[in-house]
């Protein structure tokens, strides 16, 4: 399958697409990115997502490399020559290759440097609603990150090493903690589900203003669903109904073991047959499978062109 890439204006096989050692993208992970679920040809919440890449851009002092109609002309050129049924366009922007490893952004002339622009397809195995069913397990973890977790940045290593501790904790993910209140997953966002109310943390520094997050809060105004942005104690997650991570590629995952212990139901078959020193798990909830088919009608309406 062809797998063809946009770099610095230009269309190429991902093999022949390489940029500078001095990139310091690569040197300092100096940029940012986004990744835009793409459904049958049509760009999710497209206008969200361009706006949260100005506002990163923004933050670390980078002016946008494209204007909407040529990202919009580099994105359809990208799906129509990397096929496929479900997708997601990568971008991302760094500062570029300057000739010096220095961390000052001046240039001597003053002038900005050309940034580095890359964009690519990802394919996407949509979540398979059984499987997604089944649910995650998770730990909290203390979140050790920097104070502007709001930039979508390519400096991903404090969330590289938070999502090793969950994987070496034997779970698939982790709800980080700071000053004893939830702020987000390690690639995701958390929604709790107390009698019948979403609660998810407000936006703010401490965590990624997700795209899923934004959706969800408005598929579920529109449904008479009540939605609370406030802070969340990390005692609260032990008392929840539902635990939710969100984001663009993982939709809406069901947390059904937090520390060990189950969240909402108690999945009597699972725990029946487990030994006595296991994890205890639960079900996903109600809230999950109305909210989930809500936003795969959003989903089916977008693939029809809507
Ligand atoms: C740290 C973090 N929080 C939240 C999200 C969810 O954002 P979105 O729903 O836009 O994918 C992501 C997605 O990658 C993320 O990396």
């Amino acid at each position: 399958m062809s797998n063809t890439v946009y770099l610095n204006g230009q269309y190429k096989a991902v093999e022949d697409a390489t940029i500078s050692v001095m990139d310091r993208g690569f040197l300092f992970g100096d940029g940012v990115y986004e990744v835009i679920p793409v459904f049958g040809g049509n760009l999710l919440a497209l206008d969200k997502h361009l706006k949260r890449l100005l506002n990163s851009l923004d933050r670390i002092g980078l002016q946008n490399p494209c204007s909407r109609d040529e990202w919009l002309a580099i994105f359809a050129e990208l799906l129509d020559t990397n096929s496929g049924h479900d997708r997601a366009i990568y971008l991302q922007v760094s500062r570029g290759a300057y000739v010096k490893r220095d961390l000052s952004v001046k240039t001597p002339n003053g002038e900005q440097h050309p940034p580095t622009v890359f964009a690519m397809v990802l394919q996407v195995t949509p979540p398979d609603l059984e499987l997604a069913s089944a649910g995650i397990s998770v730990i909290t973890v203390d979140d050790f990150r920097w104070n502007a977790c709001d930039i979508k940045s390519t400096s991903l290593v404090a969330n590289v090493m938070l999502k090793q501790q969950a994987a070496e904790a034997g779970m698939e993910d982790a709800i980080l903690i700071k000053d004893g209140g939830v702020t987000e997953g390690t690639a995701s966002n958390v929604f709790i589900i107390k009698d019948g109310v979403l609660i998810t943390p407000p936006t703010s520094h401490k965590l990624l203003p997700g795209i899923t997050r934004d959706l969800v809060i408005e598929i579920a105004k529109n449904n008479t669903i009540l939605v609370e942005e406030r802070d969340i104690k990390e005692a609260e997650l032990y008392e929840a109904d539902e635990i939710w991570m969100t984001s663009s590629t993982r939709e809406i995952a069901p947390v059904i073991c937090l520390n060990g212990n189950a969240v909402g139901r108690v999945d009597s078959k699972a725990n029946g047959n487990a030994s006595s020193n296991a994890s205890s798990k639960g079900v996903a909830g109600e809230m999950w499978k109305r909210m989930m088919d809500l936003y795969q009608q959003h989903k089916q309406t977008l693939r029809q062109g809507g």
